[in-house]
């Protein structure tokens, strides 16, 4: 299965799909960023994989913008599209080209914490337990249909730096294995 990953920033989530499912399962053939210095896109390049950046400034609008980035998938043959730390709300109209074949990870148990400061949103609550959430993109915030989730113990005094290294292991692990379970789950139905 043919993957393009979007990604934001450090890119530990792209790193963590390249020493796992990447050449096995599935083959990341291309990363993409809204931002032209995501340490994502340089990870992606030393891995010898293409990549590109479509900075908002550069397009009129969101759509022209979310097209651009949808024609230069579609022009990798991408399968699967995994958002790995993409801080940009994807127009519906990119959402459209790839129907049900869009994946998120973020950094609470869904539907609690949507949206941005998940982690602080859940300190500030005050509840004892967040997690991970690897689920479908559809058009709402980070609303879509569930794949994993994985509960974490907010440990006593934790702040957002030392509960976000926490969440973050999980997710090196939670979303390779939901995309492993989409590559298989394709390759069943042949
Ligand atoms: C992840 O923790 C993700 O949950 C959040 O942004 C972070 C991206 O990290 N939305 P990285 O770029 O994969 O290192």
């Amino acid at each position: 299965m043919r993957v393009g990953v979007l990604a934001s920033g450090h890119g530990s989530n792209l790193e963590a799909l390249l020493a796992s499912v990447h050449g096995r399962e599935v083959r990341i053939v291309c990363v993409a960023s809204d931002r032209e210095d995501a340490r994502a896109l340089i990870v992606a390049a030393e891995a010898g994989i293409p990549t590109q950046s479509f900075p908002k400034v550069a397009y009129p609008d969101r759509v022209a913008r979310d097209v651009a980035l949808a024609d230069w998938l579609t022009e990798h043959g991408v399968e699967l599209v995994v958002t790995a730390g993409y801080m940009a709300i994807l127009a519906p109209e990119f959402i459209a080209r790839f129907p049900g074949a869009i994946v998120n990870v973020h950094p609470s148990l869904l539907p609690a914490f949507p949206g941005i400061r998940a982690i602080e949103q859940a300190l500030a609550a005050g509840t004892p337990q967040t997690g991970v959430t690897v689920h479908l993109v559809d058009e709402g915030v980070d609303t879509g249909p569930v794949l994993l989730q994985e509960a974490v113990e907010i440990p006593a005094g934790a702040d957002a730096e030392s509960l976000r290294v926490l969440l973050q292991e999980i997710e090196h692990r939670l979303l390779p294995e939901a995309v492993r379970m989409l590559a298989r789950a394709t390759a069943e139905q042949g």
